[in-house]
């Protein structure tokens, strides 16, 4: 992404407002863009559903929750290319028929609320939201800003159309699907932060130059946040399909013992992997890439997860508000050097029950921290007594 400028973003529109919405999403397909906020949908799949539905309202919502532990590429989009993100929710509503946009902004992000909302306000003056968008007749569209409050699972994006519409944050049930039936009943995007930035940039520099990048199932360049044990931390732009030792060289973070890549809900891949690459189809993550040095105990990474998931589970659904708590429960037991293989195995068993079972993602994906631990480190983390605490 290159610094934002004025006149890049009123070509970006113009273009885009030229073109029909089916010609939008065909764009978008061409480009293989997938979301960005770790699922890896297809985004031209969500919108041309969502634009095939006959409804007089429908909603663009931008996920901007950002919570996953080690994340923290959103912010700096929304700090330093919010124009570039509302171009995409515009261009977004222009692809689905929309005429209103939410963004749902992490609490701890309160303090660039104001500063959003100057953006907009900026955009109503120079016709880029508003009635007849850039003199495009029929073309109604205009943002606001909606404040999150810390919860983790409000990310999750039925849990966060729940929260939008002031109930408690918990997640639905699925289907049917915010395309069909999202905030307030009515056909909705929900998108990451990062997928609608890449929007105006395609439509800017083409399909052909995103897909060309990457690799055939994961396509185009991607935002890491990048933290842990190495040299250089931050947010770096790389393409899709690099490898965890690529990474790893450019943020002097060679040497690790492993990577969680993907957050706390992430996999913890050991140096043995590191020639795998970061795509949906090997490695997937929504951009946070934890590097864990040598002298890190595995436990202590697979507790501090766990803890987090215990607090954060809904308590919905019991694989996830009892299992998160007895994983963490096991692995105070393997600390002590009090579990045995059996009852490790079935520790296992219970994660894998979970993933399948769970009502959302929050507990399909809590145990791939802990399973994957266990799996390659498990000569570390047997064996404990109390005395090696
Ligand atoms: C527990 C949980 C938390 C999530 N948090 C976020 C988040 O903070 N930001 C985000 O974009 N997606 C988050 N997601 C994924 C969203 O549900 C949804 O897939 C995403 O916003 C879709 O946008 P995309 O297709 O552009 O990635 C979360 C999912 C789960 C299960
Ligand atoms: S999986 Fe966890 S967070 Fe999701 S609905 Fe069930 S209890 Fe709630």
């Amino acid at each position: 992404m290159k610094p934002e400028n004025n006149f890049i973003m009123l070509f970006f529109h113009k273009k885009a407002l030229g073109m029909k919405p089916e010609e939008i999403i065909r764009l978008v397909a061409e480009s293989g863009l997938k979301g960005r906020g770790g699922a890896g949908f297809p985004t031209d799949i969500k919108w041309k559903l969502a634009a095939a539905v006959k409804d007089d309202l429908k909603y663009v919502v931008c996920n901007a929750d950002e919570g996953e532990p080690g994340t923290f590429k959103d912010r700096v989009i929304l700090t330093d290319f919010a124009d570039l993100m509302f171009d995409g929710m515009t261009i977004g509503a222009r692809a689905i028929g929309a005429c209103k946009g939410i963004v749902y902004l992490r609490g701890e992000y309160t303090y660039l609320r104001g500063f959003l909302k100057g953006k907009l306000s900026e955009r109503r003056k120079n016709g880029l939201l508003g009635s007849n968008i850039l003199g495009t007749e029929g073309f109604n569209f205009d943002i606001e800003i909606r404040m999150g409050a810390g919860a983790y699972v409000c990310g999750e994006e039925t849990a966060l159309i729940e929260s939008l519409e002031g109930q408690r944050g918990e997640p639905r049930n699925r289907p049917p699907f915010p395309v069909n039936t999202g905030f307030l009943g009515h056909p909705t995007i929900v998108n990451n932060v990062e997928t609608f930035t890449w929007v105006p940039c395609i439509v800017s520099k083409g399909a052909k130059w995103f897909n060309d990048i990457g690799t055939e199932k994961s396509t185009g360049l991607k935002l890491f946040s990048v933290s842990g044990d190495c040299g250089k931390h931050g947010v770096f732009e790389f393409p899709m399909g690099i490898t965890l030792r690529e990474l790893l060289e450019k943020v002097d973070g060679t040497g690790a013992k492993a990577v969680q890549a993907g957050g706390a809900s992430g996999r913890c891949i050991p140096a043995s992997e590191f020639d795998r690459t970061i795509a949906f189809e090997d490695v997937p993550t929504g951009g946070s890439i934890i590097v864990i040095g040598q002298g890190r105990d595995m436990l202590k990474v697979a507790e501090n997860f766990m803890e987090f998931f215990v607090d954060e589970s809904c308590g919905q659904c019991t694989p996830c508000r009892e299992g998160n708590a007895k994983l963490l429960e096991g692995i105070e037991l393997l600390q002590k050097g009090r579990c045995s293989m059996k009852y490790l195995r079935e520790l296992c068993s219970l994660g894998e029950t979970m993933q399948l079972a769970s009502k959302c993602g929050l507990g399909q994906s809590s145990p791939n921290a802990f399973l994957s631990i266990v799996r390659n480190f498990k000569d570390e983390i047997m064996g404990r007594t109390e005395k090696t605490l």
